[in-house]
């Protein structure tokens, strides 16, 4: 067996379907690429047609299937149309990448309901909504993989952002969770916790106080690159490759975990 051949069989997508939510993200958009240069045909899924649409374009480069649904993860009827859609379009989905995301920074006593209600919503509620409508399917189906973006601060709490951490230590333990439930229904659950990535949703949080001491505590010393995340996704999707993982937090963080002193 050649190398290549070896790998496509270890690691190939072909002939899956992968829809990833948030899709049109920084993070998202860089795993969407992955996964179609791996040979699945992706789906795109985000809040707006602009972000959406932007982002296949920048895939089409790839070749392969591509395309879009819009889709807000806070509502369960929209979560519903998107696996219609995406089964009209393509059968069965195999794979489901939850990357969606936001976040805010203050001062505890600063922090407002509002937020944390809003990220709450788009972070965690939309795991629990979302494993359960396309795990369903996939159990139906036969099975699949779900992967859920998680963060450094599953771990452990970071300043400033107390509603974004309790989310993130949230999709950590439900994933978990679903994983045990799912893992004699052919559907296995991971997570990867990424460090510290600069897009959209952390750029006013990246003040250079909080970079420097980002730093201090990243033994690589320096930002990860969307890119760097594809390998860990791969591992986790693949149907061969990561047949007898479940469960799992993959940190891909430069060593950040592993950074105390
Ligand atoms: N960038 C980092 O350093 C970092 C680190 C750890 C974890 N993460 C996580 O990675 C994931 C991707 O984040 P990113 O850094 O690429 O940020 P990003 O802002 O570039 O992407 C997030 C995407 O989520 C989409 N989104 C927001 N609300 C939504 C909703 N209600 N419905 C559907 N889509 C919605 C946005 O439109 C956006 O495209 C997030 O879960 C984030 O928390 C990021």
């Amino acid at each position: 067996m050649t190398p290549s051949s070896y790998l496509e069989q270890q690691f190939g997508l072909t002939g899956q379907t992968a829809v990833v939510i948030g899709g049109a993200g920084v993070l998202g958009g860089a795993m969407c690429a992955g996964l179609l240069q791996a040979g699945a045909r992706v789906i795109v899924a985000d809040l707006t047609e602009a972000g959406c649409q932007a982002r296949v374009e920048t895939l089409k480069q790839h070749g392969g299937q591509v395309g879009y649904c819009l889709v807000d993860v806070t509502s369960r009827n929209s979560l519903e149309l998107l696996l219609k859609d995406a089964v009209a379009e393509s059968r069965r989905v195999n794979i489901l990448v939850n990357a969606a995301g936001i976040n805010a920074g203050n001062d505890f006593l600063d922090a407002s309901e509002a937020d944390w209600d809003r990220i709450l919503a788009v972070n965690l509620k939309s795991i629990f909504l979302s494993c359960q409508i396309f795990g369903r399917h996939m159990i139906e189906q036969g099975g699949g993989s779900i992967v859920n973006i998680g963060s450094v601060t599953s771990h452990l709490p970071l300043s400033r952002v107390f509603a974004y951490g309790a989310s993130k230590a949230g999709v950590l333990n439900l994933s978990r969770n679903i994983a045990q439930d799912f893992a004699l229904k052919g559907v296995r659950v991971n997570v990867i916790c990424p460090g510290f990535f600069p897009a959209e949703q952390n750029r006013k949080l990246l003040s250079p106080e909080r970079t420097d001491s980002i730093m201090r505590h990243t033994p690589m010393k320096r930002f990860g690159e969307p890119e760097e995340l594809i390998g860990a996704l791969l591992l986790l999707v693949s149907p061969k490759a990561g047949s007898f993982v479940t469960g799992a937090a993959v940190d891909v963080d430069g060593g950040f975990m592993c950074s105390w002193l």
